[in-house]
């Protein structure tokens, strides 16, 4: 129950007034094209604002604008019936003005404590344009990298994704929900998107209760633990059952199990594509099992709206079922101070006085410095000089401004945004010195054809390739058969290599590429994803020096796109592809089973120099806990940080266990010539997973333990976890 007030509220609401709770629609800003329900989006913002002042609108989509947004509310407020208060809600997902690195590329930062700073400062901003609540933080584990959503979380691990979900919770929340600079988060997609088969967006997916609950609910769970109040919905159905019609999981597991209090919105039109699914017969039992099943709000697509009464009025949705829905709005509306204080975020003074630039310029830059991975650097080619060297950047990133943000930034401020040229000439001591052969598109990689930038490569002592996938091709509905770098930007590679200047590539992607060819050979890589607004700034920095890379992969980058979905925590086999085996094992014909890169790997420009783990006993007690620790050295001439992985195996178990799992992980600063203990603490619901019963137990037994530079890496030790 709500306060006495609300139920009041509640107990004086028309059946259209409370279905008006139970819906977004799109307000001033339509990003999306208007064809899967032509007549919801011809509301234009006038006929919306009809909509409101009869009651029928309890939330808007894209209300962007502290003025225009001021103004909806006044007419809910002061106009309609019962004056309650609209959500504006929109998908700020990796800033706001400013534009912070792609989710993907924040979480090879391996800093939680960083996306918290970055979804506060996308909250300050986007409250201050009228926003109360954002379609993120994305949670989806991608183990397939064909899959365009990769961009949109944190990789492949659940442990890295359980503390970028709880960071970025916290972070667009704030600490108190009520204040005019919080943000509503919402985890999304609830659940299994990021298993869609063959990484085919918005496919069907296939998976064990085992791998649905170990590896892709934790990271929901973890931000709902973190408080956030909504969830979305996913598109995809989870064998068989579409996860906006999954009453298992919406209701028993997610409100039963969980008990989560809030309220569930569908993702765009979600409810009405059960249809198309095959789930649902029509609109009007689409609409039933959608909101049966545990959606209380749909995106979009006007079908509760449309349908509803008519269900009500048949006795197949009971009033009891609305008045439900209706108040887990509330609660969240109250849980913000709307009912109180409607106004807040929807200051046009604020959002005239905001300042992006003063307030998160620092932050945008060391969100980029620190996601960038220094994927290889043979023959220390890196750091270059400032001087006293030619230096040729070259390809279609160069100069670019479209490509700099990465999927899903609607309201980025493109003015803001420092390209990779500037960034350059900016750092040089003589930035005249720079010869810049640009290109755009990904045809025609250069201007000029692939001659001129052959040239300058030629005339260069270090070329800098800035190559890759442009942002189109990461996000929603991106999947891709092929993850390489696209064929004209492959052609340049191959062209500017040629020459024999050294090459450093400077990668743009959304999700792990198999590099091929010269991009594969080149001397020295750098994976810069989509790093935002400090985009040039932030190379430079990691290109002259001035900032050592720190980042570390959160998803494994293959070396063919065949070899996905590739994943480090893979499940032992029978025939493991060992020296020892003979041909008939689990092995691909062309190349190795492991990733060019693997999770967690990324180099600096110091030496770290592991020594032998200790644990402080050879047995875990089931009670207790285990120390696991390491001697760290920067045995390098250079400050730099390092990302210290602890890994485990289970060595024998009642369900096949992965190769190794992550279980926790800690970023060191070191000095040169410093050294440090790292020390884990390991208990045993670490150690623990869905077993065969389906209780989420530890087994007694064996397990193999490492502290390691990457997932790959390192030498195991044992401990034995004992029996209760
Ligand atoms: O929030 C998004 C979601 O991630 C994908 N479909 C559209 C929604 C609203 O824009």
């Amino acid at each position: 129950r709500l306060d006495d007030r609300l139920e009041a509220l509640l107990a004086r609401m028309t059946l259209e007034e409370k279905i008006g709770q139970l819906g977004i629609f799109a307000d001033m800003l339509r990003p999306f094209a208007a064809d899967v329900n032509p007549e919801m989006n011809e509301l234009n913002a006038g006929e919306l604002r009809e909509q409101i002042r009869a009651g029928r609108v309890g939330a808007v989509f894209n209300g962007v604008g502290a003025v225009q947004g001021r103004e909806s509310q006044r007419i809910a407020v002061e106009e309609s019936r019962l004056g309650i208060p609209l959500l504006m809600g929109a998908d700020v997902i990796h800033g706001m003005r400013t534009v912070f690195p792609i989710p993907l590329g924040e979480a090879a930062s391996f800093e939680p404590d960083l996306a918290e700073r970055t979804a506060r400062a996308a909250a300050i901003e986007a409250t201050a344009c009228g926003l109360h609540w954002t379609f993120a933080p994305t949670l989806d584990i991608a183990r397939d990298q064909r899959w365009g959503r990769v961009a949109e979380a944190a990789g492949e691990d659940v442990v890295l994704g359980n503390a970028f979900s709880a960071a970025r919770v916290r972070g667009f929340q704030g600490s108190d929900l009520t204040a005019d600079d919080s943000m509503l988060a919402t985890p999304k997609h609830f659940v299994g998107y990021g298993a869609v088969m063959g990484g085919l967006d918005y496919n069907s997916v296939e998976i064990s209760e085992g791998t649905l609950r170990d590896v892709h609910l934790p990271p929901f769970k973890a931000a709902l633990d973190a408080g956030a109040l909504t969830v979305m919905s996913a598109f995809n159905d989870i064998n068989g059952v579409p996860a906006s019609a999954h009453d298992g999981l919406l209701t028993d597991l997610l409100r039963g199990e969980w008990g989560f209090k809030g309220f569930v919105v569908s993702d765009y039109t979600a409810d009405f594509e059960l249809v198309a699914h095959g789930f649902a017969g029509d609109d009007r039992e689409a609409t039933k099992l959608s909101f049966t099943a545990g959606v209380d709000m749909s995106m979009q697509s006007g079908l509760y709206a449309a349908h509803l009464p008519d269900l009500v009025a048949s006795g197949e949705v009971s009033m009891d079922v609305i008045d439900e829905g209706v108040r887990r709005v509330f609660a969240v509306k109250q849980a913000i101070g709307l009912f109180d204080n409607p106004y807040r975020s929807l200051d046009p003074d604020v959002e005239a006085a905001l300042d992006p630039k003063a307030l998160h310029g620092d932050l945008a830059l060391d969100a980029a410095r620190r996601s960038i991975v220094l994927l290889k650097n043979d023959g220390d080619l890196l750091p270059l000089r400032k001087s006293g060297q030619k230096l040729a950047l070259i390809g279609p990133y160069a100069r670019d401004r479209d490509n700099i943000e990465g999927c899903w930034t609607l309201f980025g401020d493109k003015r803001l945004h420092v390209n990779l040229e500037d960034g350059l000439r900016a750092a040089l001591d003589d930035g005249d010195a720079l010869d810049v052969v640009d290109g755009s598109g990904m045809e025609d990689a250069i201007d000029g054809g692939i001659e001129a930038a052959v040239e300058a490569a030629r005339n260069a002592d270090v070329v800098l390739l800035a190559i890759g996938e442009p942002q189109g091709f990461s996000g929603e509905a991106q999947s891709r058969t092929q993850i390489v770098v696209p064929s004209a930007q492959q052609a340049l590679a191959e062209a500017v290599a040629a020459t024999g200047t050294p090459v450093v590539v400077l990668l743009r992607h959304g999700r792990a590429l198999a590099l091929h060819g010269a991009v594969h050979d080149a001397q020295a890589i750098l994976a810069t994803w989509f790093l935002g607004t400090a985009t040039g700034p932030a190379v430079a920095e990691v290109l002259f020096g001035d900032y050592n890379p720190s980042a570390r992969l959160p998803v494994s980058f293959p070396r063919d796109s065949g070899q996905q979905p590739l994943y480090y925590n893979r499940q032992r086999t029978g025939r493991p592809e060992l020296p020892t085996m003979s041909e008939f094992k689990s092995r691909w014909r062309e190349m190795p089973n492991s990733a060019l890169y693997p999770f967690g790997h990324g180099l600096s420009y110091t030496r770290f120099v592991y020594g032998d783990i200790e644990l402080s006993a050879d047995t875990l007690d089931w009670d207790g806990t285990l120390t696991v620790s390491v001697t760290l050295r920067n045995d390098g001439s250079r400050f730099g940080e390092e990302v210290v992985q602890l890994y485990i195996h289970d060595r024998v178990a009642s369900r096949v266990r992965p190769i190794r799992e992550l279980k926790d992980f800690r970023k060191v600063a070191l000095a040169p010539g410093a050294h440090t203990t790292v020390s884990f603490t390991l208990h045993r619901d670490q150690l623990a997973f869905t077993t065969r019963s389906g209780a989420f137990a530890a087994e007694p037994g064996l397990f193999d333990v490492w502290i390691a530079p990457d997932s790959e890496a390192g030498t195991a030790e044992q401990f034995t976890l004992l029996k209760a």
